[in-house]
């Protein structure tokens, strides 16, 4: 099997912002395409999505916890091995921030240090904590550290008004981790 043809492994990370629900179609989508596809939930996403949802779409359990007794390892470092491409989507201002200053008090943030490859991240959240000059701080050093920031939009948000900060469409993440995935291996 050549590098092209083989499966891919994605980690898809969720964050506890109201676009959670998108992210069960950015995962029905991956493994509808045979990407083996791990998820992870912070504990504010599963305030707004069940992780049945995830386990079930993805056909293997969430990581909820790093502290696990089914990776004695660490779930971190388990479940970030050999990984093509990690997804972060929703992301919220709090786990931006948390990944810009290299703090890991979760399963979540932990994954993102351990994790070498590519890394997509998909913002989410109301019109002014996308306007914060702290969350444009700390977007700027994920730039800078290598991070894909796709998104977000402008258009209706949950909050009922219209602004900026609307997560970018599965599809458009979906278009833009197959071009990930398509590209040579940066391991
Ligand atoms: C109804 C509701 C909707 C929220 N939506 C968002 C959101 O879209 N983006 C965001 O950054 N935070 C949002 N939050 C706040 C986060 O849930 C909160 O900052 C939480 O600590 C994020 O945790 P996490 O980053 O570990 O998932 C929302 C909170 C509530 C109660």
């Amino acid at each position: 099997m050549t590098d092209s043809t083989r499966p891919k492994r994605v980690l898809l990370v969720v964050g506890g912002g109201i676009a959670a629900y998108k992210a069960a179609v950015i995962c029905s989508r991956l493994a509808q395409a045979g990407h083996h596809v791990q998820t992870v939930m912070t504990r504010s996403a599963t305030e707004f999505l069940g992780p049945a949802t995830l386990a079930a779409l993805s056909g293997r359990p969430v990581g909820l916890d790093g502290f696990d007794s089914r990776y004695p390892l660490g779930a971190h470092i388990e479940m970030a091995l050999d990984v093509d491409v990690m997804i972060v989507a929703p992301a919220t201002a709090n786990l931006i921030a948390k990944f810009a200053h290299g703090i890991a008090d979760d399963l979540a943030s932990t994954i993102y240090l351990q994790n070498t490859a590519p890394v997509l991240v998909a913002p989410a959240m109301s019109d002014p904590m996308w306007n914060k000059p702290s969350l444009a701080r700390n977007v700027a050093q994920l730039v800078d550290d290598g991070c894909e920031i796709i998104g977000p939009d402008s258009g209706w948000l949950s909050c009922r008004v219209k602004g900026m900060g609307r997560m970018v469409d599965p599809e458009t993440i979906l278009g833009r981790v197959a071009e990930i995935l398509g590209a040579p291996d940066r391991r």
